[in-house]
């Protein structure tokens, strides 16, 4: 019985560090792949060896550089198609001026109207996929006074602000856009009731909320809505109402190191947060 219980013993030392290098290399894998569902679609793992586990790894790695291609060109594809729609679009803007008293004014009018919201919609699909493009565009960061900022864009909108002084590192151009899409869409979807901002640091974190007392958003939408193009089934097709308006608070709120999320009260309202994290803020 001992001599069995030793062989056992011996065999399973032995083979210990065979099965720990094993399981090492399938941990490898298993954090790739999730490193590449969450989105890192540069991951690649090392091929060691020969053996099955090698071979696994190899058609990992195809498959990611695949998949890295396809969504590359497609990013790519969107965001030469935007900005190649910009020369037509200004052209036509351009003939409509020249074209001068020929056509009745409410036609010119409206005919502006339709090139201006064109020209929204490309700005944003535009940014939108820039934003997206990881390794793209830089931010132009410099330090910003981030309270003077939703401060003037509360102003714009007759928004009541209660903000603590927060200073940061960002991107103002982007962030003034965040916010204004948010206090945008409480002004269009929140039901003209008051819209309340409030900014509060805590510790390396940066959070701006913003409220509305309008119908609210049902808790299986508040994700849904941050994805492209996506509106509440019934959401009025106001003009220029396009869905892009949070995607992009999400991305730009991402690319400053935090996030945003809806939590509002179904029936009682909508609140937005986003949070900029440290090392930005
Ligand atoms: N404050 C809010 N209250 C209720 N619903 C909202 C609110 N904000 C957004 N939503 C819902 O989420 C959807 C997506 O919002 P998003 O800002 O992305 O697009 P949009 O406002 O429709 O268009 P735009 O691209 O011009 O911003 C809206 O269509 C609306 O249904
Ligand atoms: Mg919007």
């Amino acid at each position: 019985m001992i001599a069995l219980a030793l062989t056992a013993l011996l065999v399973g030392l032995a083979a210990y560090p065979v099965v720990r290098r094993l399981t090492r290399r399938l941990e490898r894998l298993q954090t790739s792949v999730e490193a590449l569902g969450a989105g890192q679609l540069s991951t690649r793992v090392p091929v060691e060896g020969s053996d099955e586990v090698a071979r696994l790894a190899q058609s990992f790695n195809q498959s990611a550089e695949r998949v890295e291609a396809l969504v590359t060109a497609q990013k790519s594809l969107l965001a030469n198609a935007s900005h190649e729609l910009r020369s037509p679009l200004a052209r036509v803007r351009m003939a409509i001026e020249l074209a001068g008293d020929g056509s009745s004014p409410e036609i010119r009018e409206e005919l502006k109207k339709n090139i201006a919201e064109l020209d929204q919609l490309i700005d944003e699909i535009l940014l939108a996929s820039r934003l997206d493009a990881v390794s793209d565009v830089a931010l132009h960061m410099e330090s910003i006074d981030f309270a003077a900022l939703a401060a003037e864009e509360c102003a714009r909108v007759g928004a009541e602000l209660s903000a603590e002084p927060a200073q940061m590192e960002g991107d103002a151009r982007l962030l003034r856009r965040m916010i204004r899409n948010l206090l945008e869409n409480a002004k269009r979807h929140g039901e003209d009731s008051p819209i309340e901002v409030a900014l509060r640091c805590l510790g390396k974190e940066i959070q701006l909320e913003v409220c509305d007392g309008g119908r609210g958003v049902p808790l299986e939408e508040r994700e849904r809505i941050f994805e492209p193009f996506y509106r509440i089934p019934g959401t009025r097709e106001r003009d220029g109402s396009v869905g892009l308006g949070l995607s992009l608070v999400r991305q730009i709120a991402r690319r400053h190191g935090g996030d945003a999320h809806c939590f509002g009260r179904e029936g009682k309202g909508a609140c937005f947060r986003v949070r900029l994290k440290s090392p930005f803020a």
